[in-house]
């Protein structure tokens, strides 16, 4: 669960601590200065529970202070539930197992973003849609006549997704708003692979409206006007299932950056971008080429993963296990879970060999026997084995993250819809505990 404790084991805690007391299943009470004050417990339909801290300053003057939030609920939302202690995720109530034994990316991101399985006809119409708005406006082509070729692709993808709101203002008209996000859902896989083209010197090439959402990016991405190029269907399905797996995640990092950036209403291709930009850092969604980029470094140094087991374990070192821990699953992450066993069906139908997934392995299985990993509840994420299938599929490591942004379009058009819907939100604006100097004459230049 999300927020840790069920009701009657967190009422507990609450009732075992001094200061703050449980009052009812209804409400908290705090203790501070002298003083009680009663808080309002919210629950939501998992049975997590949150003490509502909402008019806090506003009765105490007193702010809670949660470096990294990990313990701050930011909003209400009915997209995505986890449970990490139990290793659980649903988009809107469905297993992300079954999920990925049956739906199709669009269905899915259908389903983030409207919150119901769309009916036949409905999916047909919002395809339709995608399909028809993936061409860029010709001059957007310029833009990436002025990047260097060497231009990280992630870099091109934030920069021009900002830019699609030069385009595509926003429009007064709810209708207007479905049509952008199928512009932006339809042109990411786009410029995505017009990056890719960039990186490699290689002609823009078109989509083709004949082609999947999924195939028409790796003919994008991989066909050449030199000849034909045809999608393995295997591999349309591997990239389907890896952007299904990454499609949302609740209030992750840059999740969490398109609720910010959003709050303030700023447009949703703006909100995105930030969001893109957030996902960049090794922390988050760049894990993914980190990872491959840590796997590649233990071949070339010899392959012994044991060394950096030892590394990773010893904090001085300042080396982390890439694509190990998360903050929020503490048992096992179940997109890992079926990317693991994909990797190796993936492997074996396309005849690939890559000695990074025995190391990967090799890796995993010592941890899960270490009592360092073992005490802190790390385990492989999502991350882990991703970057092994992307691999297999031909894409390469610069291009992990811009994958993960792919996949994640959906869940952060979700949250921003959500957000902008829900009649409690308020431009986002944390507060801090201010540790500087107290006041001070300034000394002018002269005096100094
Ligand atoms: N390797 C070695 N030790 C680790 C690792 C790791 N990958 N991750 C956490 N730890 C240790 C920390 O040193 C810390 O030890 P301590 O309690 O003795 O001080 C403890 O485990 C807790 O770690 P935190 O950093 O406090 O955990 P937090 O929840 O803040 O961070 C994070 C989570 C960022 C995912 C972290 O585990 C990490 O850096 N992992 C590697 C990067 C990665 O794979 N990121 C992708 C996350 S998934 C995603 O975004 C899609």
């Amino acid at each position: 669960m999300a927020g840790g404790k069920r009701m009657s084991q967190q009422v507990k805690d609450v009732v075992e601590e001094p200061t703050a007391v449980a009052a009812s299943p209804g409400s908290a009470r705090l203790a501070l200065d002298g003083k009680e004050y009663e808080l309002p417990v919210v629950v939501g339909t998992e049975g997590e529970v949150g003490i509502d801290i909402s008019q806090l300053r506003a009765k105490s003057g007193a702010i809670t202070l949660d470096p990294g939030y990990g313990n701050t609920g930011a909003c209400e939302s009915a997209i995505t539930f986890i449970d990490g202690e139990a290793g659980i995720l649903r988009y809107r109530g469905y297993p992300i197992e079954e999920i990925a034994e049956h739906g199709c990316f669009t269905d899915i991101c259908y389903l983030l973003i409207y919150g119901h399985l769309p009916s036949k006809q409905e999916l047909a119409d919002f395809e339709g849609r995608l399909t028809y708005h993936s061409m860029l406006h010709e001059d957007m082509k310029k833009f990436f006549e002025g990047f260097p070729s060497s231009a990280h692709p992630m870099s091109m993808l934030g920069s021009m997704v900002a830019s699609l709101s030069s385009y595509y203002p926003d429009g007064a008209k709810s209708n207007d708003l479905d049509l952008n996000i199928a512009r932006l859902i339809a042109k990411t896989p786009t410029i995505a692979a017009y990056s890719y083209k960039k990186n490699i010197g290689q002609p823009f090439v078109y989509p083709r409206n004949d082609l999947s959402y999924c195939s028409n990016f790796l003919h994008m991405m991989f066909s050449v006007p030199a000849e034909p190029y045809n999608v393995r269907p295997s591999v349309d399905r591997a990239l389907n299932l890896l952007l299904i797996l990454h499609a949302d995640h609740e209030q992750n990092c840059s999740t969490s950056t398109v609720r910010m950036v959003g709050s303030s209403q700023a447009n949703l291709f703006a909100s995105i971008s930030a969001g893109i930009c957030a996902l960049w850092g090794p922390l988050h969604g760049g894990a993914n080429q980190a990872v491959i980029e840590m796997l590649e470094h233990i071949r070339a140094d010899g392959g012994d993963y044991k060394k950096y087991m030892d590394m990773a374990k010893d904090k001085s070192s300042g080396f982390r296990l890439m694509g190990f821990g998360h903050r929020v699953y503490k048992n096992f992450d179940p997109r890992a879970k079926i990317l693991k066993a994909t990797a190796d069906e993936v492997l074996a139908e396309l005849g690939v060999r890559d000695p990074l997934l025995e190391i990967a392995k090799g890796l995993e299985e010592v941890a899960l026997h270490d009592d360092f990993f073992i005490s802190r509840k790390l385990y492989p994420n999502v991350d882990f084995y991703s970057g092994i299938i992307y691999r297999a599929l031909g894409i390469p490591t610069n291009m992990f993250t811009v994958m993960f942004a792919l996949g994640r379009l959906p869940g952060w058009i979700a949250h921003w819809k959500e957000m902008l819907a829900d009649p409690k939100t308020r431009i986002n604006r944390p507060r801090q505990i201010y540790i500087g100097a107290t006041q001070r004459p300034f000394v002018p230049i002269d005096q100094r």
